[in-house]
């Protein structure tokens, strides 16, 4: 079950013995699952948020972060779906662990700012973000913000949710900030001339964007952090068993369903994001994109500094309305 680690640099070598003692802690326990997070370094007191944690690759990094004695902090967008979450990942970790939940859904602007709003009144310190939860969506539709949807869950809630606990993060360097991009940006283009999709739009293409944003705004992000002690990355998770695009209709359902044996188990999916949380090994590095705990070339298209930018300055105008709002009603 467990997969041979990144090798152990000297400096970090007591950290990664703590990461040893938990690993004899869980091995052999009751809880297998558990084991994924066992080549990471505890990371005992510190304060992670992580979103899309009610399923998929988000409930099984968030199993493994708690087991590595993380402060955890799930959102999820259901309440139920949310409670069940924390109820499983306490189940899975034992010993009194708690999970914090908040309730946001990602799709709209007024509710990403109360969800910032509230996670910066109830922690002082912030030491890693998760910007996970991600969709796709077989036919286009719009949020209560006119943003199409794809792009306001994908992209944009991974922005703004960023900006606001931008000062938080901070305040409590050296923090990370990690997001879940994904392979299928390959080949993708941003349509700055079409970015609400009106004149065409292909639920596959579409995501493919919106996992283009995600490093892009990942580039932008480590450049605008350079010497904050906050780092960026992002990361593909392989293709992984989980929800997605379980959302699309029978014919979607079942083209996942025939995919599942070539598909990786939301644990062994879930495994560079617990890396690029936890692991000494990536403390120093900010702006890249990995998968299977190494770091990969994007296409020429996601590092292009100037699209980068671009669309920075188009996300910030696309939150501006919301932040208007969100000024008058306070
Ligand atoms: N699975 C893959 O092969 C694959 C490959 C590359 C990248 N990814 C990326 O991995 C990330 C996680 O996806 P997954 O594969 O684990 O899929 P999943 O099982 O469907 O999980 C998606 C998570 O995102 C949450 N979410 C979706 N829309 C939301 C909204 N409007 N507000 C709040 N939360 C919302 C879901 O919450 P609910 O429980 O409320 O639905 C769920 O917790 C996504 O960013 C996806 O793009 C996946």
């Amino acid at each position: 079950m467990k997969e041979p680690g990144p090798s152990l640099p000297t400096a970090g070598r007591k950290t990664y013995d703590a990461r040893f003692r938990r690993s004899r802690q869980f091995e052999g326990s009751a809880h297998p699952r558990v084991a994924i997070a066992l080549d990471c370094c505890a990371v005992n007191d510190k304060q992670i948020l992580i979103t899309g944690a009610t399923n998929g690759i988000g409930l099984a990094a968030a199993e493994a972060l708690a087991a590595l004695g993380a402060n955890l902090a799930i959102v999820g967008r259901s309440k139920t779906r949310t409670r069940i979450a924390s109820a499983r990942i306490r189940a899975a970790v034992g010993r009194g662990t708690t999970v914090a939940t908040f309730i946001a859904d990602l799709s709209s602007q007024a509710s990403v700012r109360r969800l910032a709003a509230e996670v910066l009144a109830r922690y002082p310190k912030l030491d890693v973000l998760i910007n996970n939860a991600g969709a796709m969506y077989g036919t286009r539709q719009l949020t209560k913000d006119g943003i199409e949807l794809t792009w306001a869950v994908n992209h944009l809630a991974p922005f703004l949710l960023s900006k606001l606990l931008l000062h938080r993060l901070k305040e409590s360097a050296p923090a990370r900030i990690i997001t879940t991009a994904s392979q299928a940006h390959q080949g993708a283009h941003i349509p700055f001339d079409d970015l609400n999709a009106e004149r065409s739009y292909r639920g596959f293409s579409r995501y493919c964007e919106t996992k283009l944003a995600n490093i892009l705004f990942t580039t932008e992000l480590a450049r605008r952090l350079d010497g904050t002690g906050v780092t960026a990355n992002c990361f593909h998770p392989g293709l992984v068993a989980t929800g997605f695009n379980r959302n699309n209709g029978v014919l979607m359902d079942l083209g996942m369903t025939i995919l599942r044996p070539v598909s990786r188990s939301p644990e062994k999916g879930a495994e560079t994001l617990v890396w690029l949380a936890t692991s000494p090994d990536v403390a120093n590095v900010s702006g890249a994109y990995f998968s299977d705990q190494e770091q990969r070339p994007s296409s020429p298209e996601a590092q292009d500094t100037e699209t980068a930018g671009r669309l920075w300055e188009i996300s910030e105008r696309q939150c501006a309305v919301s932040g208007r709002s969100a000024e008058a009603r306070s």
